[in-house]
């Protein structure tokens, strides 16, 4: 259960998804079910979107930070299709992903790469959320601490000052987009590894720092997730595709 100093924060990944039309339904909708909600809220919309996205979101009320899906290592240049943090600053952002399973996994973003565009978005003045996660390879062959920490790692690394922003998200690649999400007990021991390494360089940061679940959550499962100790909110790929699921899941509220 997240102390009283964590609210949850529910974020939603439209990944590569939706028209300008759908982007613009479902923030009128993420805002709508934030305005009541104790939750805090996040949407992630594809680049092009993200000012229309900012737009509909600040005239529904505000109350969802907006957020960009990646950001790049280098601060300018001869990137070609890259978006630099500072530009995601400049179309409203206030959060980033750094490291998301699909851009290690399917862009070839390697550790020291997360690692810089964690830089860049410190620097933009954003709030990096760093996602770790491991394969079903490596969690079959016993090294899921291992591979999460070393991701943890690289990014902790970039951190300039205590006061700098950071949210964790606990994302195991076989539970992306499956269908197959780990169950509570397997992201609260990911979580509270996390939070230990965490500890060991910063204790304060440690108990104030947000950690995510993100694979295959839906309105179903997420009450476990969110019950057990450590797993401070949730990164939500698919069900936050539709209004109705994310908003069921933004309006969580604990039993009891
Ligand atoms: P799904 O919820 O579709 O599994 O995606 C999770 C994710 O990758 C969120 O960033």
């Amino acid at each position: 259960m997240s102390t009283p100093t964590r609210t949850p924060l529910i974020a939603g990944n439209w990944k590569m998804n939706g028209s300008l039309g759908d982007a613009r339904t479902w923030a009128e909708a993420a805002a709508a079910a934030a305005a009541a909600s104790a939750n805090d809220v996040a949407v992630f919309p594809p680049a092009p979107w993200l000012m229309a996205v900012g737009g509909s979101l600040a005239d529904a009320g505000g109350g969802v930070t907006l957020g960009g899906q990646a950001c790049a290592w280098e601060a300018a240049g001869a990137f070609t299709g890259a978006v630099a943090a500072s530009m995601l600053a400049e179309a409203g952002c206030r959060m980033v992903l750094c490291g998301h399973s699909e851009r290690r996994h399917v862009f070839g973003e390697r550790d020291a790469d997360v690692a810089g565009g964690l830089a860049r978005a410190l620097e933009a003045g954003l709030e990096p959320i760093l996602c770790v996660g491991e394969t079903l390879e490596e969690r079959e062959a016993g090294q899921t601490e291992a591979v999460i920490l070393r991701q943890l790692d690289a990014g902790l690394a970039c951190l300039r000052s205590a006061e700098d922003p950071l949210t964790i998200a606990y994302e195991p690649v076989w539970a992306i987009g499956t269908g197959k999400a780990a169950t509570p007990v397997e992201a609260a021991a990911a979580h509270a590894s996390l939070r230990a390494r965490v500890a060991e360089t910063d204790a304060e940061r440690a108990a104030r720092v947000r950690i995510l679940y993100g694979g295959s959550a839906n309105p179903d499962n997420m009450g476990g997730f969110l019950e057990v100790s450590d797993v401070d909110g949730l990164l939500i790929g698919g069900a936050s595709l539709d209004p109705a699921k994310f908003a069921a899941m933004v309006g969580y509220t604990p039993a009891g």
